[in-house]
């Protein structure tokens, strides 16, 4: 095949059915990304953080969905809330820090309460304005605080208790109805028993969230896995399924993990998640930006926040039991770290691959076709994960992603 001039180069192949490859503007293109924001973010059930994150009474997490900021609160009833953390005052971000507790008082404000550091007002762990300075003088009669609480957000705390948010109060479905079928497969041994987090670091990486589920949902680039390449492999791990369920969501099917073949690695049976067959391999990409990856003794959520069309925020977890001896403890770690962690065998050339596409579709490239037209049975090399996610992106979207200047809607007609 000879190389290609630019008409040629710019001329998808016709080969191709339309669903085979997407343009790379779905990637790049700046107000494509900010359609994403308002019609799948904003509208969609998030997965933000895991409540052994908050465990304790005032507890805070805070984060953003679609650059809204968000807190995470555990109130004395135990209760896990979620609010947007903005004063109602004069917008001021209430809380600044990453995580926290509001057990003891801060400079401006008192314990048990989340005070805005701005002008004072201060907000109880439901959501309540409790205090508004200089209320009687300043405003007489005119106000009053029960009309003057935090804008409270839809949560739920489901599936191995993960917390879930979502922004629009219309959101027609539950958490289960909208991730339940897909995580059916992994619900028992999520469920099982009290789950935390041990593991935990992000990533600011330049490239598209988008980028970053393809590369999760497609298992071929074994180019850059060079210990994958020479060890653990067999028919079964080719063989798994992968299967789609409603809502754009991707389950990549089990299969027995023969770690005696990797290098200095032994059988993770004796410490598999409650009610997962000994050494099995589980994992659920959930649209628009989730992962759920269970690998015998060790569970991994990537959690993503798109920053922008060329950027993304990834919180890399790492969970385990509750119930972990120490001994225990250090042996999920050595496991998660080993393949997951920052130097793991597993990580490392994931981020090589989607910042060098990154690089080569930043805001103004010219639109190239990105190709998943891999067919293998529906099998981990067969690129059914992306198609799938992308029909979805497509009716969310109403944009067609093989050519988002076209309406999906009357494309699929
Ligand atoms: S902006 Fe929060 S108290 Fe004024
Ligand atoms: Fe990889």
């Amino acid at each position: 095949m000879p190389s290609r001039n630019a008409a040629q180069w710019n001329t998808p192949p016709n080969s191709l059915r339309i669903d085979e490859f997407v343009d790379s503007r779905i990637y790049s293109d700046p107000m494509i990304f900010e359609e994403e924001l308002e019609k799948i973010w904003k509208k969609t059930w998030i997965p933000v953080c895991h409540e052994s994150e908050v465990p304790e009474p005032y507890d805070f997490r805070t984060l953003t969905i679609a650059r809204e900021p968000i807190i995470v609160v555990r109130g004395p009833d135990n209760k896990i809330r979620a609010f947007l953390n903005i004063c109602p005052h004069r917008g001021m971000l209430i809380e600044r820090r990453p995580s926290g507790s509001f057990m003891e008082g801060q400079a401006s404000g008192n314990p048990k309460h989340m005070t805005c550091m701005f002008h004072g007002w201060q907000f109880d762990m439901k959501g309540n304005c409790v205090m508004i300075t200089r209320e009687k003088e300043g405003y007489q009669d005119r106000i009053s605080r029960k009309d003057l609480g935090l804008r409270e957000l839809r949560c739920e705390t489901t599936f191995g208790n993960f917390v879930w948010v979502t922004l629009d109060d219309n959101n027609p479905q539950t958490v289960q109805q909208w991730a339940g079928p897909a995580l059916e497969c992994i619900q028992k041994n999520l469920d099982g028993a009290p789950l935390e987090v041990f593991h935990y670091h992000k990533a600011i990486i330049g490239c598209n969230y988008k980028l970053w589920h393809d590369t999760n949902s497609e298992f071929y680039h074994d180019y850059m896995h060079y210990h994958n390449r020479i060890t653990g492999f067999n028919d079964a791990y080719f063989a798994r399924k992968n299967m789609a369920f409603d809502n754009g969501h991707v389950v990549v099917g089990t299969f027995e993990v023969q770690y005696e073949k990797y290098q200095g690695a032994h059988s993770r049976a004796a410490l598999s998640f409650p009610g997962l067959p000994p050494n099995q391999w589980y994992m659920v990409d959930l649209f628009p930006g989730a992962n759920f990856n269970l690998r015998g003794s060790a569970l991994r959520v990537d959690l993503m926040t798109p920053l922008g069309p060329d950027k993304v925020l990834i919180e890399f977890r790492g969970l385990g039991l509750k119930s972990d001896t120490a001994e225990e403890r250090m042996q999920r770690i050595e496991h998660h770290n080993s393949i997951w962690g920052p130097f793991g065998r597993n990580l490392h050339e994931d981020l090589i691959g989607v910042a060098g596409q990154g690089t080569a579709m930043q805001t103004g490239a010219e639109p190239r076709r990105i190709i998943q037209a891999r067919h293998e049975n529906e099998t981990i090399h067969d690129e059914i994960g992306m198609r799938h996610f992308y029909q979805e992106w497509g009716r969310w979207m109403n944009r067609l992603p093989s050519d988002p200047t076209r309406k999906y809607m009357e494309a699929a007609e």
